[in-house]
């Protein structure tokens, strides 16, 4: 748990003059979380690009250059070129229409309510989980600095959850208390935590079979089942709102939202890849078996959400639509990580979607402000 209010604890006298006098490589290396450093095992000589891995290298982790991981460094690029922030976006007539009681339905205000229950809170974890968990375990810099963009769009999502909530005016203690107060998103989130704690306890090391297969998993878990399939109902469920004209502000950001964790779980996609493409012993039926499961729990969880979110029909969506929605999402990434799908015959429902994903074809699509939003460059994958 963070807590900023407490104080920040000093460095012990003798920890401090001991790194001082051993120098940087040496007092890293005989620091407890050494392995995840290195940095004294190649102060001798040049950067070699045959030693930079995605885990336990010995390359310096300081040295950017020569990149061995080039997706990597354009994923940085990209990213950086599809910059945004919340409060550029107009809000001013999803005010006007959730203050007007005739503006939307129960059920649309429901869906909105629960929709920012789980999200305003996920990407808390996500950004955690990132910068405390994920960040120290991969061993390559070029992957490092995409994951230092993706905590800070993290952050940025987190930023505009608030702001949807503050200006709609919303109750923010029931918002943020979703999390714990209701079961659909509760059971989400218990799901994803012991796969974040693993990686965010400071006593754990990659460097054994063991230990990277649990690295592995968490990766899996984090980018193909949290960024990959729970956020999807609710992407679908705001969308669809904006599609009808209704909240559109909100559904502007939602589509900015969507194609940063598309490039997320693109990102995750290509390091756990590499990682089974480094460490094929990694990979054996058993782990592959285990991981069909998560993802078999995963749609039963995103499938129970859709259910407490759209009890009844709303916006010409229900819960039945999702279910073949999940189990195609599923099944996609499956295939995205080398494993065999889990539903035959799975069909998307909302094919609309993978436009949204590609903002450059929906060109004032909400007739908000501007919806071709980039700083340069430009999204050419999923
Ligand atoms: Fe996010
Ligand atoms: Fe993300």
């Amino acid at each position: 748990m963070l807590n900023f209010e407490d104080d920040i604890a000093p460095i012990p006298a003798a920890a401090g003059m001991r790194a001082a006098s051993m120098g940087i490589g040496a007092a890293m290396q005989a620091d407890s979380n050494a392995h995840t450093y290195t940095i004294a095992s190649t102060s001798t000589g040049r950067i070699r690009v045959e030693d930079k891995r995605i885990i336990n290298s010995t390359a310096d982790v300081n040295q950017l250059v020569p990149f061995k991981y080039k997706w990597a460094w354009e994923k940085y690029i990209a990213g950086c070129a599809n910059h945004w922030m919340p409060q550029e976006v107009n809000m001013s007539a999803d005010i006007a229409l959730w203050k007007n009681p005739n503006g939307l339905t129960d059920d649309e205000r429901r869906l909105v309510m629960r929709n920012l229950g789980f999200f305003s809170t996920a990407d808390s974890l996500a950004a955690n989980n990132i910068a405390l968990g994920t960040y120290r375990h991969i061993t390559n810099p070029e992957c490092r600095q995409y994951l230092l963009r993706q905590a800070f769009e993290e952050a940025i999502h987190t930023h505009a959850y608030q702001y949807i909530v503050e200006s709609l005016g919303l109750d923010e203690g029931e918002v943020f208390n979703m999390y714990h107060e209701v079961d659909s998103i509760r059971d989400k989130d218990e799901f994803l935590l012991p796969f974040i704690d693993v990686l965010t306890n400071p006593d754990f090391k990659t460097g054994t079979p063991e230990n990277d297969q649990k690295l592995l998993r968490s990766l899996i878990v984090f980018a193909c089942i949290m960024e990959g399939l729970f956020f999807y109902v609710g992407f679908v469920q705001i969308l669809a709102l904006g599609r009808q004209n209704k909240m559109t502000g909100a559904a502007e950001q939602y589509q900015y939202i969507l194609r940063d964790e598309s490039m997320h779980l693109n990102f995750g996609v290509d390091v756990i890849n590499q990682i089974k493409l480094e460490n094929p012993h990694l990979w054996t039926p058993a782990f592959r078996e285990e991981i069909r499961g998560l993802f078999l729990k995963g749609v039963e969880l995103e499938y129970r959400y859709a259910e407490d979110t759209m009890p009844r029909g709303v916006l010409g969506l229900n819960a039945t639509m999702f279910k073949e929605y999940l189990r195609f999402i599923a099944n996609r990434r499956c295939q995205q990580i080398g494993i065999d799908i889990l539903y035959q015959g799975a069909n998307n429902p909302f094919p609309w979607m993978a436009e949204m994903i590609d903002l450059k074809k929906e060109k004032n699509f909400f007739e908000t402000r501007v919806t071709e939003y980039q700083t340069g460059g430009a999204l050419s994958w999923d």
